[in-house]
């Protein structure tokens, strides 16, 4: 399913301490720099399940999918040739995203590549959902 823009820009937020089951896998954790904390990215009402939406978080393009109710954020920009994965497509039954330019795939929880011709993976965000709102912060967090 392809995504709408919404044009959401993050704003800070403190959102206390992380729940084990919001880390991410080790290969992941040296590949996101950026978001030094949680930041609000979207509302849920925004993303609805087995679709995905771009947003922008501190300067850079995260795609934020929902699948069976999860969310997941990777960076928006494939690692091929840096076609924009907001409009590729949603494979909600493998929790994947194809690149709309030349077919490349990335698992949504690792951001690992799983079709050529993409080989290097996509960096990873922690998602966490407060009330209405879904926040971003660094992978591993
Ligand atoms: S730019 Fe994504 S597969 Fe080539």
């Amino acid at each position: 399913m392809r995504s709408a823009r919404v044009g959401i820009e993050a704003k800070s937020l403190d959102a206390g301490p992380i729940k084990s089951s919001e880390r991410f896998p080790k290969r992941a954790l040296g590949l996101t720099k950026m978001l030094s904390g949680f930041v609000r990215a979207a509302k849920t009402s925004d993303i609805s399940d087995g679709t995905m939406t771009s947003v922008a978080v501190e300067g850079e393009e995260v795609l934020i999918a929902c699948v069976g109710g999860k969310y997941y954020a990777i960076h928006n920009k494939c690692s091929h040739q840096g076609g924009g994965l907001d409009q590729g497509e949603l494979l909600a039954d493998r929790c994947e995203v194809m690149c709309p330019l030349h077919d490349a795939c990335f698992d949504l929880r690792s951001g690992e590549p799983t079709a050529e011709p993409a080989r290097i993976p996509v960096k990873v965000y922690a998602v966490r959902v407060v009330g209405d709102d879904i926040l971003l912060g660094p992978a591993g967090s």
